[in-house]
């Protein structure tokens, strides 16, 4: 990395009310690193991001049974061998946080720490999704915490060597992922990156373009934004300036 990147990723980082950075030593276990960020370099200016209200493309149907909970579709996923997932999985990663909230956030599917603790985003993502999460809504004096909200894969297994789930895998388990939204009923989801925005929104954009603007799902605006794994791997300052953005956009909506 040169020197203007480590100072456009500390930047960022800094925006986020971020105190501490995770680094990856050389033999690739994970190492806390306390990194004051005491740059006084100021942020330029971001243009508010426009927001555009879409329909969905396709009307899906009510998958729930009557009566549905959490509890009752954890239960039914039981010890799930439905896919190939169930081969190299630990653990069901079936989501955590406050069952009642107005906001879900989904992600793309369990990593290696997920798998072994049973909890979404609990790695390094998970601890940039946390940051991102706590530092925005304090920042923007909305009383919110990570532990507010709820969060949530489109798989629940792990998938081999982290890479993209397939689209029987996301199938399968969609149908999960569906019955917790609808019992959930939050008042807005976050779809964390391409997978996320597959699974919920029938779309063939990328990323780069869904992304800052409300869609539905089902009649509940869902908001599209980066995987926190691409902003960790991106030193692409715009990404993450935009993540901020869409993060602000999203808990004002739920929150003000
Ligand atoms: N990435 C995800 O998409 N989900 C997790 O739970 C962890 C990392």
């Amino acid at each position: 990395m040169t020197k203007d990147e480590i100072r456009s990723y500390l930047e960022f980082y800094r925006d986020l009310g971020i105190q501490s950075i995770y680094l990856r030593p050389p033999d690739r276990s994970v190492e806390s690193v306390s990194a004051p960020v005491t740059e006084p370099v100021r942020a330029p200016e971001i243009p508010p991001v426009l927001l555009e209200p879409l329909r969905p493309s396709v009307a899906l149907p009510a998958l729930e049974p009557p009566g549905d909970t959490l509890e009752k579709i954890r239960e039914d996923i039981g010890d799930c061998r439905r896919c190939r997932l169930c081969e190299g999985r630990n653990t069901i990663v079936f989501g955590s946080g406050n069952p009642q909230s107005p906001l879900v956030f989904v992600g793309e599917g369990p990593g290696a720490d997920e798998d072994q603790q049973g909890l979404p985003f609990v790695g390094r993502a998970g601890q940039l999704l946390t940051q991102m999460i706590d530092n925005t809504a304090a920042k923007e004096g909305l009383a919110i915490r990570r532990s507010d909200v709820y969060i949530c894969n489109v798989v629940k297994c792990r998938p081999p060597e982290n890479r993209t789930p397939q689209q029987d895998e996301m199938e399968t388990c969609g149908q999960f992922l569906y019955r917790q939204l609808n019992t959930i009923k939050p008042k807005a989801i976050c779809a964390l990156g391409a997978t996320a925005m597959k699974a919920l929104l029938n779309t063939k954009e990328g990323i780069t373009k869904s992304r800052g603007r409300w869609h539905e799902w089902q009649d509940i605006p869902v908001m599209i934004t980066y995987h926190p794994s691409y902003l960790l791997r991106q030193y692409n300052q715009q990404a993450r300036r935009e993540a901020w953005e869409d993060l602000k956009t999203l808990l004002h909506y739920v929150y003000d």
